[in-house]
């Protein structure tokens, strides 16, 4: 092996740390660490063997690389299995941090590790700036879930309703990087973005069965700035879940399914304001999803949904390719007709092709009350997947315009 090192500094600050440390442990790839100074788990005490937990290793590098005073770096090392319980890594930090998972970080099953105070999050970021998280090939986040999906309500209706556990959130964080990590088998959510800014995601892959209940791939809320690109998501719940106050989201070149494909919502939930503008979703492929490009909000709700844009999209066996839905109910009663809406307005739906699963290609079910306007339909082909029946569309209370071709022809223009 030859290494090569632009600076005696970091040769310094290398040979530092190895000191103490096997050398053969730390995969050095010079670009990335340049500068940086190496926090290796295994040198503040982890195992690495699936077994043991490893939760104050971790938490106790995260400490050491977040008061260092120059850029860091906290390295998992592959070929090792880190079993890991409910942890919250901190910031403010000094300086920036790489966080370099090469190997596996691992959840315990649902069990008596899990305390009800701390069981909404597996691994948690806070107040972080500058984090860059990267996974170089082999890095894998697992959440274990399968005990969880099996004492969940929506598998076992006889069980009472219970939270599980995120597996990653990145809360109040700033100038955050996360790519080319694998996640699997989530608790419930697998990641979820929540009042951040500056938020580039890119080629993860994320999967979890499609019957395991309510993992979300990617949620985002409260957040500003996002960038989601070249995601793989196969789960049991909404691709993206794009929620109350997101703007400025772009999505790109992403592939989802099964589960439930792009929502932006729900939005308006007990009569509850909520704001999302600006977020648009260009290249996308869907399979065998419950929705393809999805806004749903609650009657009763205020605030608006605005300037979203899907284009270059193609659904593979969609149920629900194209839809908007204003009168959205996931209760147990049913909802009743009210006076206000979230307003859903100025969204274009652009190059969308592909079969639909259901007769209903295009539903825009849009609030008596605060009806949707400025939808754009351009360039939509959408046919019935396998049947000589022709697609169809169906609309209430939206007023919408149609530019090139679109099929199925829609319902009434303009009303
Ligand atoms: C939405 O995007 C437009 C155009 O890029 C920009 O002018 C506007 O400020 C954005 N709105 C918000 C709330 O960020
Ligand atoms: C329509 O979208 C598909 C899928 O993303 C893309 O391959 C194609 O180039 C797009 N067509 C146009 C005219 O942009």
């Amino acid at each position: 092996m030859v290494f090569y090192f632009s600076s005696t500094l970091l040769l310094f600050t290398l040979s530092s740390v190895l000191a103490d440390e096997d050398i053969s442990a730390i995969p050095l790839r010079g670009r990335s660490l340049e500068s940086k100074k190496v926090f290796n788990v295994l040198g503040y005490g982890a195992h690495g063997d699936g077994h043991h937990d490893d939760t104050k290793a971790i938490t106790i590098t995260w400490a050491a690389a977040c008061s260092a005073s120059q850029p860091a770096a906290m390295l998992i090392p592959r070929g090792q299995r880190y079993l890991i319980n409910h942890v919250t890594l901190s910031g403010p930090c000094k300086s920036s941090i790489m966080l370099m998972i090469e190997g596996t970080l691992m959840a315990p099953p649902k069990g008596p590790h899990w305390i009800k105070k701390t069981n909404r999050h597996w691994i948690m970021f806070s107040d972080v700036n500058g984090l860059t998280i990267t996974g170089g090939g082999t890095g894998t986040i697992d959440g274990n879930g399968k005990t969880w999906w099996q004492n969940s309500c929506k598998i076992n209706s006889r069980l009472p309703c219970k939270q599980a556990p995120t597996a990653l959130t990145f809360y109040s964080c700033k100038n955050l990087k996360f790519e080319n990590v694998k996640l699997v088998n989530s608790q419930q959510i697998h990641i979820s973005i929540e009042d951040c800014r500056h938020v580039k995601i890119a080629r993860l892959s994320i999967t979890a069965p499609a019957t395991s209940p309510n993992t979300d791939g990617i949620h985002v809320t409260r957040s500003k700035h996002v960038q989601v690109t070249d995601c793989r998501i196969k789960t049991g719940d909404d691709c993206m879940s794009i929620e109350d106050g997101t703007k400025n989201l772009h999505v790109k070149n992403i592939v989802c399914g099964p589960g439930h494909g792009i929502s932006i919502g729900s939005l308006g939930d007990h009569g509850s304001r909520a704001h999302v503008v600006n977020v648009t979703v260009d290249t996308a492929w869907l399979y065998c999803t419950m929705n393809g490009a999805r806004i749903k909000t609650w009657q009763g709700g205020r605030g608006y949904a605005k300037n979203i844009v899907f284009k270059n999209i193609v659904m593979g066996n969609v149920r629900n390719p194209i839809i908007i839905d204003q009168n959205y109910c996931d209760s147990a009663t049913p909802c009743r007709e009210q006076k206000s809406a979230v307003e859903v307005s100025n969204v274009l739906f652009k190059n969308i092709t592909g079969t639909s699963a259901s007769k209903e290609a295009i539903k825009l079910r849009c609030s008596t009350s605060v009806p949707c306007y400025s939808i754009a339909l351009e360039n939509v082909k959408l046919t019935l997947k396998g049947g000589d029946v022709v697609a169809e569309s169906t609309c209430e209370n939206a007023k919408w315009r149609k530019s090139g071709a679109v099929s199925p022809q829609p319902c009434t223009l303009g009303n």
